[in-house]
Parts: C-alpha cells; sequence; structure tokens
C-alpha cells in the first residue's frame, strides 16, 4: 500500500489541468450496451474506478480499448456474451449497478449482483429497481443479486416519480428507456451535469430525450440506438477539490477547463468565505482575498445545491478559517468520516449524527492519518498543505479511484509532496 506525505509550506501558484470527470464517465461507459455500434469516449479520466468498470464491461463481452494514455477509451458492445455482473467485481464499485438498465434495455435480461453498501453508507438501490419495474420490468432479488427480466417484446414508456433524488437511479432509468416502447417520463429526477452530460451522449447515439438538467425527464423510446464518439465533462468534484487549494495554503492557482456553471453553490460559499474566483478561457483562477479564510455554514444538497462530494473538502478549509462553521451532511448517512482524521491534525471538529460543528485554528500540525473514502483522503491533503510539519495520508488506494495524479498536479502548483511506497 502506499501513502502520501504533504509538508505544509508557502502559498501555491500555477496551474492544475482538470480532467474528465470520473462520476460522467461511470455511466457513460455502461451505454455502449444499448447499442451494437461503437461508442468512443474522449477527456476520460485516468482512475482505478475506470479499469473497474472496463473488466466489468468486458466480463458482459464488450470489447474496450484504452487509447491515447487512457484519455479514449473505444468501446464495442456488438456481441455480448451473458447479462451477468458478478459480485466479486460490483462489490469493488457500486457504479457496477448501472449495467443494469442497459441490459435489460438490449438483451431483456440481467443479473446483476447488490452491490452492498460502502464507508459513507447503506446505498440500497431500491429507487433503481422501482423505476426499472415502472418500465414493465420484473425483479426478483434472491442469492444477493437482482434477477431482471423484461416484458415480451421489451421494456414499455412508464412513468415514475422519485421520492427523492437519485443520482444513479435516474442514470439507470434514462439509459433503460432510451430503448423502451413508448413514452417514459421520470419526475424528481437528478439534475447533476454528469446526468445532462450523459443524455447528450445519448441523443448523439439517436436517443429522444427532452428536459436534460430539469427534474422532470422524457424520453421517447426508439427501436435501436447507433454509435457515437462523446466528450466526457470536466469533473466538477475534482475541479472544486483543487480549488480548496489555494485557499487554504496561500497562494493563486488556475484550474484549466474550469467552468463556474459545473458547480455555482460551491462557487457561492467559497466566496462567501472570501474566495476571490475569476472566471476565464483559462479556466477558473482562485485566491484567498484576505490573510484567512472565514466561517461559513454548509448543508450539502442535490445538484444545484452544494456537493455532497465537496462537503469533506470544505470542512478541511473550515478547520483553518477564522470562527465556527457549521455543516449539515444531508445526502449521506456517514459521510464525516474524515474528521476524526482532521482532529489528530489539531482541528476543532465536533461530529452530532449528520451535523458537524467546526472552529477553525491556525495551527493545523502535521500527522499520520489515514484515508477512510475517496473524497476524505482528499481533504487530508488539503490540510496537510496548511499544517506545520508533514502529514503522512495512508491508505490512498481510495485517492487513485477518483483522482488522477495527484502528487504532480500539487507539486506543479509548489506544494511539497511526494507518494511513498508502505512496503518499505
Ligand atoms: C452518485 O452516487 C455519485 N457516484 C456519488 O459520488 C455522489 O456522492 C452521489 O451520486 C450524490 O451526488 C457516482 O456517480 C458513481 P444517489 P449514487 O443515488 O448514485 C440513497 C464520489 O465520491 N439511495 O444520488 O449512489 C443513497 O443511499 C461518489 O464520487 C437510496 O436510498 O448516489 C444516498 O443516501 C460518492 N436508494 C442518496 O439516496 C437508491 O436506490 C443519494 O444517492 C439510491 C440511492
Amino acid at each position: 500500500m502506499d501513502s502520501i506525505l504533504v509538508t505544509g509550506g508557502g502559498p501555491l501558484s500555477g496551474t492544475i489541468p482538470i480532467a474528465g470527470a470520473k462520476n460522467a464517465c461511470l455511466t457513460l461507459m455502461p451505454a455502449t450496451l444499448l447499442s451494437d455500434e461503437p461508442l468512443t469516449l474522449t477527456n476520460a479520466p485516468r482512475l482505478s474506478d475506470i479499469r473497474t468498470m472496463t473488466s466489468l464491461l468486458e466480463s458482459l463481452g464488450a470489447e474496450v480499448s484504452s487509447l491515447s494514455d487512457g484519455l479514449v477509451i473505444a468501446m464495442s458492445s456488438h456481441a455480448l456474451n451473458g447479462a451477468r455482473a458478478d459480485y466479486d467485481i460490483v462489490r469493488k464499485m457500486r457504479a457496477s449497478i448501472l449495467v443494469l438498465g442497459p441490459l435489460l434495455a438490449r438483451l431483456g435480461e440481467a443479473v446483476v449482483s447488490l452491490p452492498g453498501g460502502c464507508a459513507i453508507g447503506a446505498r440500497p438501490v431500491d429507487l433503481h429497481l422501482k423505476a426499472l419495474e415502472a418500465m414493465g420490468a420484473e425483479l426478483d432479488l434472491r442469492d444477493g443479486y437482482v434477477h431482471a427480466k423484461a416484458p415480451k417484446g421489451g421494456l414499455r414508456g412508464g412513468t415514475f416519480e422519485f421520492p427523492f433524488v437519485s443520482v444513479g437511479a435516474t442514470e439507470n432509468a434514462l439509459m433503460a428507456a432510451t430503448l423502451a416502447r413508448g413514452t417514459t417520463v421520470l419526475k424528481n429526477a437528478a439534475r447533476e451535469p454528469e446526468i445532462v452530460d450523459l443524455g447528450h451522449c445519448l441523443q448523439a447515439m439517436g436517443a429522444q430525450i427532452d428536459g436534460l438538467g430539469t427534474s422532470t425527464i422524457t424520453i421517447e423510446g426508439v427501436d435501436r440506438l447507433h454509435g457515437a464518439t462523446h466528450r466526457v465533462v470536466t469533473d466538477r468534484i475534482e475541479l472544486g477539490s483543487y480549488m480548496v487549494a489555494p485557499l487554504i495554503a496561500g497562494g493563486e492557482v488556475t484550474c484549466a477547463g474550469g467552468r463556474r456553471d459545473l458547480l455555482e453553490a460551491f462557487c457561492q460559499k467559497l466566496e462567501a468565505a472570501g474566495a476571490e474566483i475569476t472566471e476565464s478561457d483559462a479556466g477558473l483562477t482562485v485566491r484567498r482575498a484576505g490573510e484567512r479564510m472565514r466561517a461559513v455554514d454548509v448543508t450539502t444538497e442535490p445538484f444545484p445545491g452544494f456537493p455532497t462530494d465537496l462537503q469533506a473538502q470544505m470542512m478541511a478549509m473550515l478547520c483553518t478559517a477564522e470562527g465556527a462553521s457549521h455543516l449539515e451532511e444531508k445526502i449521506f448517512e456517514n459521510r464525516f468520516m474524515h474528521a476524526p482524521e482532521l482532529i489528530r491534525m489539531g482541528a476543532h471538529v465536533d461530529v452530532r449524527g449528520g451535523s458537524a460543528h467546526v472552529i477553525g485554528t491556525d495551527r493545523l500540525r502535521g500527522a499520520q492519518v489515514m484515508a477512510t473514502d475517496l473524497r476524505a483522503s482528499f481533504s487530508l491533503i488539503l490540510a496537510g498543505l496548511a499544517a506545520e510539519g508533514t502529514t503522512k495520508v495512508g491508505r490512498v488506494y481510495h485517492l487513485d479511484r477518483g483522482y488522477e495524479r495527484v502528487v504532480q498536479k500539487l507539486s506543479g502548483v509548489g506544494a511539497q509532496i511526494a507518494r511513498v511506497s508502505d512496503d518499505g
């Protein structure tokens, strides 16, 4: 296992390239299953989760080629050899459940392992299943697998209102509906940019979709989808993660490719805390207006609200801000695991259920800490940039799931950071 060493130091300066969105790519890749023609993705991120999704698609008989140093993923599903997504792959990555809708729509059947929970919560898939049932799917849960069957003649259009917003369930339903006979209406659908990006790709493949980016998405099913080439949208979570770096360490950083419309609520919150954010053709340039950031309160919500995937990074910044902040995590039931690790660095954080109270300090100290989940791991690196001395972040395999080339990107703007093997 590897660790990352980061030493608090001077201000940062320079440009950080932002990659394509992991959470868009993980739903764009299963979309290849909807067509027997090639689907090619450009601006793909180089991440372990992408490699896991590649293995899953190949286990179903799809051909997946990684080209141009991983930036291009060329896929073809003309000859699928089965409709079973095994537990040993699905348990590694919850997004594997996103092959369920496409397989059901294309082959009329699917056997997909239930993903199981993860560190941040139980993360059930009941809404994925209910939405597919609204299109006529018959689902039987046994032996830890979803056994799904479409009606004779295939899925049919239906109307489904999500009781609360679910990104993945919206994605599964959207993909399945593109080949369902008739009209499907998804109400209280997720509005995340990754959903819009998936919708644009499906439209390029010939799907008939209206309402992308709104809470009501209407899909007219078509008989088949053709191939396409699609550029993966910029990763707004990687973007937001790096925007915090100069606010914690000082200096000025430009996040290349960053667009404010991808995370407007987050930008407003950063500005309320004392950030200066400038948008230009180069991307988003971020600096601290004063010597220290100010405390602000944060509540996570579905898009366009404050993203849950940036809550841990925001907490790290608030741990160094002037004053007391209050954070409410409304999306997942256990997403404050970074707090005890930040406390080891001298942060003042009091967690009670889904709420966290932070009192900022300018005296974080380097310590040995442990990454518990993907976004928590990045928040510990951010805290290390502000801490006195060196912080050692263990279990960075979490980081590799969602962030590429972190050491290169941060050292490129002057951070003192290195990756070391724990195997001596
Ligand atoms: C996606 O997860 C993202 N993952 C998550 O990013 C992100 O945090 C989340 O959306 C919210 O924005 C990918 O896109 C691969 P949900 P997803 O369905 O689809 C509950 C990261 O760090 N729920 O919107 O699984 C669920 O437990 C990851 O990149 C049900 O109860 O999220 C959660 O509490 C972490 N039943 C809430 O809804 C369901 O059927 C929102 O989950 C589905 C979800």
